[in-house]
């Protein structure tokens, strides 16, 4: 496939479980935190990319609800890895046009933190191009089940009859963080492990998985071109198949 077939066939919105930090480091005989470190560079330069191949949305894993697990040291290291990455880096968004957004539990998260992103997201709202959305906080089933009350909250329905009868599919996706956002196309995992770990639950029902060994923070420009032509040459069928037509992109 040539640059030109990959560049036609371009996900719109490529999401990332970006994994293998702590093994990066266990590798080197280097603290887990490194590992962070590293990734943060790696997630600097897929984003860089991503907004040159002109991608749309971009969202990344940074957090899942089940991380809350893990050592309080190495959480507080990521959260404020993140929140000075925020700090710092709002002229790299302004000046490639970047929007940044979140998913995930807010109520879960420290004010401070809540802060940082709510002045990325305001300081590059009228952005046009690359949306990058940070997964922090972030449960796939945390975040249907935020929007099914979500929907309960706002439906005007008379009885739990009437609510449960206007509950439709498009009807939840209006609920999700952020609705605006289409279905991720395609997933990258890095660090070769073959599950979802409660990723983009609902949305990504039809995403192309790419699935590497590499750990994140080895992850290049070239890896990310290599997910994008992988991506080019699938057959997307929706449930379809290739001849009833209409349905395959
Ligand atoms: C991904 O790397 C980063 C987060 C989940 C926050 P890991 O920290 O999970 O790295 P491994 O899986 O232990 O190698
Ligand atoms: C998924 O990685 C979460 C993020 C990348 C933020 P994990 O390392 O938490 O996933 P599991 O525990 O291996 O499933
Ligand atoms: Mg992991």
């Amino acid at each position: 496939m040539n640059a030109k077939e990959i560049n036609d066939k371009l996900p719109r919105h490529v999401g990332i479980i970006m994994d293998g930090n702590g093994r990066w480091a266990a590798r080197r005989g280097a603290a887990r935190t490194n590992g962070h470190t590293e990734g943060l560079k790696a997630a600097r330069r897929v984003v860089e990319r991503a907004s040159l191949r002109g991608i749309h949305y971009l969202t990344l894993f940074v957090f899942s609800t089940e991380n809350w697990k893990r050592a309080a040291s190495e959480v507080d290291f990521i959260m404020s890895l993140v929140k000075r990455h925020l700090m710092r880096e709002l002229d790299f968004y302004r000046e490639n046009h970047i929007r940044i957004r979140h998913t995930g539990d807010t109520s879960g998260l420290a004010p401070d933190i809540i802060a940082e992103i709510d002045e990325a997201r305001r300081g590059t709202k009228g952005f046009d191009g690359l949306q990058v959305i940070l997964a922090l906080n972030y449960g796939g089933r945390n975040e249907i089940i935020r929007a099914a009350r979500r929907f309960l909250r706002q439906t005007a329905a008379a009885s739990s009859d009437e609510a449960a009868a206007a509950l439709t599919e498009e009807e939840l996706s209006r609920c999700l963080d952020n609705p605006d956002v289409p279905d991720p196309d395609l997933i990258i995992r890095t660090a070769g492990e073959f599950r979802v770990s409660n990723f983009l639950l609902w949305e990504a029902a039809y995403a192309e998985y790419f699935i590497t060994d590499k750990f994140w923070p080895d992850f290049s420009i070239d890896d990310f071109d290599a997910a994008l032509a992988f991506y080019a040459a699938r057959e997307r069928r929706f449930g379809a198949n290739s001849e009833s037509g209409a349905a395959v992109q």
